[in-house]
């Protein structure tokens, strides 16, 4: 199986027993550096990975919509448009939320989405913090968007996609991830205002330099719904609240001091700390990759993940442990990558190390009774588009 085709011969045929119209993908992601910031309106840069999830799709004149996919159990899943309603509300469709979320959205802000039939297949490691669920949307927003001509531009997709996951399947994510899928191009990473959406495609050729981006699924799966990911929502949103800021996004660097000064509660300080330094760290990378620099990314990667660690609290031993061994090794730089509790590390170090870290990682997770580790190379990738006709 490669990268981007999962498992054999795509089946809409043998499902549907009709032609599809076409077929479209979206990829799974890693975040380089601004992690907890996109609720903060804050910096994020990530990079699209090769992983796809691939859609083939067909309307129907007749309301409905019928969701299936190779990767996950139940079969067929049929609903009516008219009926759908989201997870608070007694939708129980499993997987199927999060494409009927998407029709749902669509249809919510007024565009006219008509019924269809959808067959996935992804090779997104799901729980692995890759963002499985943002391909998934992202790749059914932009079926529909095409069958039904409806002539959305990227960051409308993405904000269809948000509202989906936030108000139909109830996770209060952030857009990061939405973006990422939509937006992401070939060769580039994203540097992205999660603020007005502004953006800009950073190169990202560490071939050329002589050195690698590493992914590391540690295989705890994490679960983004459990709450740990609102508390973190609702402490920077008191933060913002006790600063008099609209989002932890307008405290200044240089204010920072004096901002923490002014909040009680200890928790809350830690959050912003996190949050300020954090959006810092983006910028420092910016300003390194834009001055060729980019083995000094490393240090600020690192940084980054006792902060995440530390302040933020959404890291688990796993993570940590590849974070240790790598930077052991040699690497330039490592840090947790997605929303944390699990989920996967990136590591940034020379192509030479790659085997070392690797044998490195797979020993120490062996010695400590945790399950072996996958690791890949992360090749920033093409976002969202269709793939035939
Ligand atoms: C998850 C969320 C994103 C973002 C990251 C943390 O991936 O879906 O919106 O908040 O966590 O940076």
């Amino acid at each position: 199986m490669s990268a981007t085709t999962a498992g054999g011969a795509f089946r809409f045929r043998e499902i549907y027993e009709r032609e599809p119209e076409g077929a479209w993908g979206a990829p799974g992601r890693v975040n380089l550096i601004g992690e907890h910031t996109d609720y903060n309106e804050g910096f994020v840069m990530p990079l699209a990975l090769p992983h796809l999830c691939r859609v083939e799709a067909a309307r129907r004149d007749d309301g409905v919509l019928r969701v299936h996919s190779s990767d996950q159990p139940g079969g067929v899943v049929e609903l009516t448009l008219d009926g759908l309603a989201p997870v608070a509300e007694g939708f129980a469709g499993g997987w199927a939320a999060y494409p009927a979320g998407v029709a749902w959205s669509l249809r919510t802000a007024g565009h006219r989405v008509g019924g269809a039939d959808l067959h996935f297949e992804s090779t997104v490691p799901t729980g692995a913090g890759l963002s499985s669920s943002a391909a998934l949307e992202v790749s059914t927003g932009l079926a529909l968007d095409d069958l039904y001509g409806l002539g959305l531009d990227r960051p409308s997709l993405a904000e269809v996609c948000r509202r989906a996951e936030n108000e139909f399947v109830g996770v209060p994510s952030g857009i990061l991830d939405q973006m990422a899928a939509a937006c992401c191009t070939e060769g580039h990473a994203l540097y992205l205002d999660t603020r007005d959406l502004q953006r800009r495609q950073v190169p990202f050729d560490l071939a050329l330099e002589g050195l690698r981006l590493l992914v590391v699924d540690t295989r705890v799966t994490h679960e983004l719904g459990d709450g740990a990911y609102a508390e973190r929502r609702r402490g920077c949103e008191a933060g913002a609240a006790a600063l008099g800021v609209r989002a932890l996004r307008d405290v200044p660097l240089d204010g920072l001091d004096e901002a923490l000064g002014r909040i009680e509660d200890p928790v809350v300080r830690r959050y912003v700390h996190h949050v300020v330094t954090e959006n810092d760290r983006v910028r420092q990378v910016i300003a390194l990759l834009d001055a060729g620099e980019t083995r000094a990314v490393g240090p600020v990667l690192t940084a980054g993940h006792r902060s995440l660690r530390d302040d933020f609290a959404v890291s688990c031993p796993e993570l940590d442990l590849v974070v240790e061994v790598a930077v052991d090794r040699g690497a330039l730089g490592a840090r947790m990558t997605g929303g944390g509790f699990g989920g996967s590390a990136i590591v940034l170090l020379d192509e030479v190390l790659v085997d070392d870290v690797r044998e490195a990682l797979v020993l120490a997770f062996a010695e400590a009774g945790y399950a072996e580790p996958e690791v890949f190379e992360a090749v920033p990738s093409a976002g969202a588009r269709r793939l035939t006709p």
